[in-house]
């Protein structure tokens, strides 16, 4: 680096402070929040970071879905030069995934302006909502509808886990804003976040510098069976949506082991009806979830899925329905912003890896209309959606660094949109 710039450094401490106020919010045994998309804790967390954002004098705009767009001005107007991620949780969420990456871009712009720093462009952070899409399918919803990817209206309409809409949660809430979705293309995006897996404190790497997101496939199965006794039905004469919702999930976790690779599958809901001891469940619900980052060995994991639970209505004598909750193709990122990300992390003296991200973010919706990247701070032990989620407060402050340094790069560069084809990661 060679600018009038390279000595700036964030401010660590300020940043844990905010990390652990917004954990307090829906606080949960171990030390990790509970902040479901658009629930009374998502209300209160964004009360906190509006007023922060606003305490730093930025400009704040909200927009239809809920998006949360702070911004400070640059030498001349246009596209900014934008950071974020998203502050809502899953409900056994850790106090970092997301939430480090928006208060990260608080910390940037608050080092910029106590160094009375100016950029070319504004530089904006963003919080996105309900990235997780745990409790309003599909995740990155915000983020989805502000780069035009769906309808407003369409995602309003939304029905969550619990009955409840997304319209009507935004509106109690009081976050249904006037700008108008999709938003303004920024002129690049970098989101800083926790990588949630194990791969960065494996090789010693302080920096992940991500090349892409992989593809994401989400199906709720209904199966509908028939309630009878435990004690007098036979065995052959079951309609069993228990065994078959069992059967399902063991099949996808017999097939991402047999696919290797990249391929993962993961049964992460399961509702059984009546949900008694003593009677054969007449209906089940359940969740599949798969990614891969080659998106022809997605399709195939899907195309096996689909024989399975055919053959298994048909054995069992249930009835199967599926609904797709989110199908996103992998996503490659830019890569002139991928190699500044890596680029300014070596010369901040960090180890970098470059690497794909199991995980999905806002960033690859971001990567439909601008350049875009990502930084990954190290997770211990890979732990993530659970309140021991830890990232080290070093590595957090050098995660935040390479990010404050990225975005002054990328704020001086004319960048090209190389943004490649969904189903390509790199
Ligand atoms: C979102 O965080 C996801 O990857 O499930
Ligand atoms: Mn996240
Ligand atoms: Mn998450």
């Amino acid at each position: 680096m060679n600018s009038p710039c390279d000595h700036l450094r964030i401010d660590g401490d300020r940043l844990m402070r905010r990390l652990v106020e917004l954990a307090t919010i829906g606080p949960i045994e171990g030390g990790g929040s509970s902040r479901l998309a658009l629930t009374d804790e998502d209300r209160e967390g964004r009360d906190l970071v509006t007023t922060w954002m606003r305490d730093l004098g930025l400009d704040v705009r909200i927009d239809g879905i809920g998006n949360v767009v702070a911004t400070r001005p640059g030498r001349t107007d246009g596209p900014a030069v934008m950071t974020g991620s998203h502050i809502d949780t899953v409900r056994s969420g850790g106090r970092y995934d997301g939430n480090l990456g928006v208060l990260a871009g608080l910390e940037v712009i608050e080092t910029l302006i106590d160094a009375g720093v100016e950029t070319e462009h504004p530089i904006a952070v963003a919080f996105f909502t309900d990235e997780e899409g745990a409790r309003f399918p599909p995740d990155m919803l915000g983020s989805l509808v502000y780069v035009g990817g769906l309808g407003l209206e369409e995602a309003l309409d939304i029905e969550g886990i619990d009955g409840s809409i997304v319209g009507d949660e935004l509106d109690r809430i009081g976050y249904r804003g006037p700008h108008p979705c999709p938003g303004p293309a920024p002129h690049a995006f970098v989101e800083l976040h926790i990588e949630q897996g194990p791969v960065l404190e494996a090789g010693g790497h302080t920096i992940g510098a991500v090349t892409g997101v992989q593809g994401i496939s989400w199906t709720e199965f209904t199966i509908t069976g028939q309630a009878n006794h435990a004690g007098t039905t036979p065995m052959d004469l079951r309609h069993d949506a228990g065994w078959a919702a069992a059967a399902i999930a063991v099949h996808v976790r017999d097939m991402a082991t047999r696919m290797g690779g990249r391929q993962v599958a993961t049964v992460g809901r399961l509702d059984l009806a009546p949900d008694l001891v003593n009677v054969v469940a007449g209906s089940a619900v359940l969740t599949v979830d798969l990614r891969n980052t080659d998106e022809a060995l997605l399709t195939e994991a899907e195309a096996d899925l689909a024989a399975f639970v055919e053959g298994i209505a048909e054995a069992e004598g249930v009835l199967i329905e599926a609904r797709t909750l989110a199908r996103f193709e992998p996503v490659a990122f830019n890569g002139s912003v991928v190699a500044t990300v890596a680029s300014t992390a070596e010369s901040l003296g960090h180890a970098v890896s470059e690497m794909p991200s199991g995980a999905g973010h806002d960033a690859q919706m971001m990567a439909r209309i601008c350049p875009t990247g990502m930084v990954f701070v190290p997770s211990r032990d890979g732990i993530s959606h659970n309140p021991a989620e830890y990232t080290d407060p070093v590595d957090l402050a050098a995660g935040v660094n390479v990010l404050l340094h990225t975005l002054l790069r990328l704020d001086g560069d004319a960048l090209e949109d190389d943004a490649p084809e969904e189903g390509e990661t790199r």
